[in-house]
């Protein structure tokens, strides 16, 4: 596949892995992305999974036409990327691989039975001179690992951006690109959302016109689009008005208050409303959502003087991502001691610009008259 005259996609769809990283459904699969530049000097960018090593292999073999590659870029060493370095060095060996000083240490580490002896170390600013092509190298440290650059492609103004600005979901599975690059952003670089700024400051100063990353398509038409995406993500500003309601609930007491919550809120106007059962939902979806939107409820159980495990696990999630600049609402249930709001509040309380609702509900066991109206309380200081 051409992305350019002399820029071709080697990468891979997997629709075999079920959970991305170990822990994010891909029900759309994912790609990993790789390219090869035929120029003076040939090079092949990046690797991809394990599970594809010949199918891959036989990509490059075909887009490199019988030439040789002269270099293999490595801009991001996480396996997904950087499986087949040294499948790769074993069928050309004479290949240099050019990455950063940290990305070698990482190699040696992956591969302890591989020597890597034609090396091209890349700092902060190195040019890869191809011919016509010339590579110029950017080091984006935690977006998504300490050793990852990108470069930009002064020839056909594109940035190969590694992980950023990738997406779940294989190339041949039509489906729009929002949600799905949200979802894999919040959950795999969320946490990073300085060093993310910084990279987007780096790129303003490039003439992009096109961003090849490590996963999902290549981005070619109105890239204000994704980069003000990325620039509200990395930031942590909510992107749009809307409230998500994430419970858990043992015996549908709880739940039965969500709904009512929900209802009420539906019925005053609010047009985006998000309900996640946090015990059977895809919990990376509701992370995503609770970055996504302005307002969040948190509404759960009071469990071993604590708060039910799903809720512990998703309040993890969001305070490891550095959740801010929202406003959080507490429901919580508990037949004796309710604890839970306390407990939600002491794990939110690292958060920066929270935002806690006045009005706090507190269900006894079941509904009755008083947390009804609380609920209804509720409902309309949020909307
Ligand atoms: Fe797609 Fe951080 O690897």
């Amino acid at each position: 596949m051409n992305i350019t005259t002399d820029i071709f996609y080697v990468g891979v769809n997997d629709h075999t892995t079920d959970l991305f990283e170990g822990q994010f459904p891909i029900p759309n699969g994912m790609s990993y992305n790789s390219y090869v530049i035929l120029d003076e000097k040939v090079a092949v960018l990046d690797t991809v999974d394990r599970n594809f090593t010949e199918e891959w292999l036989g990509n490059v073999r075909e887009a490199l036409a019988g030439r040789k590659p002269d270099y293999l870029v490595v801009h991001h060493m996480e396996p997904d990327h950087a499986a087949n370095i040294a499948n790769f060095v074993r069928a050309y060996p004479e290949v240099t691989i050019a990455a950063s000083a940290k990305a070698f240490t990482m190699m040696e580490q992956f591969f302890p039975d591989t020597e890597f002896p034609n090396r091209l170390v890349l700092a902060n600013g190195s040019v890869l001179e191809l011919g016509k092509h010339s590579l110029t190298f950017l080091a984006a440290p935690m977006v998504h690992w300490p050793e990852v650059m990108v470069s930009f492609d002064s020839c056909d103004h594109i940035l190969f951006s590694a992980d950023a600005f990738g997406k779940f979901g294989a190339l041949d599975v039509d489906e729009p690109w929002d949600d799905e690059a949200r979802r894999y952003y919040i959950g795999i670089v969320g946490k990073h959302g300085v060093p993310t700024q910084t990279l987007l400051k780096k790129a303003a100063s490039l003439d992009i016109h096109r961003i090849c990353p490590l996963h999902g398509p290549a981005l070619t038409e109105d890239l204000s689009h994704y980069l003000n995406l990325y620039q509200t993500w990395s930031s942590y500003e909510p992107e749009e008005s809307g409230i998500v309601i994430a419970y858990t609930s043992v015996y549908g007491n709880t739940a039965q208050a969500v709904r009512l919550l929900a209802d009420s809120l539906i019925a005053k106007g609010c047009q985006k409303v998000a309900v996640y059962d946090l015990c059977r939902c895809d919990m990376s979806a509701a992370v995503a959502d609770a970055f996504r939107y302005d307002r969040l409820v948190l509404a759960t159980t009071t469990y071993y003087n604590n708060v039910f495990p799903f809720m512990s696990d998703f309040l993890q999630r969001l305070t490891e991502r550095n959740l801010q600049k929202r406003k959080v609402a507490l429901i919580e249930n508990g037949s004796w001691g309710p604890l839970a709001a306390k407990q939600m509040k002491e794990k939110l309380s690292g958060c920066k610009n929270l935002q806690f609702a006045e009005q706090e509900v507190r269900i006894r066991s079941a509904l009755n008259a008083e947390s009804r109206e609380a609920v209804e309380r509720l409902a309309e200081e949020l909307a």
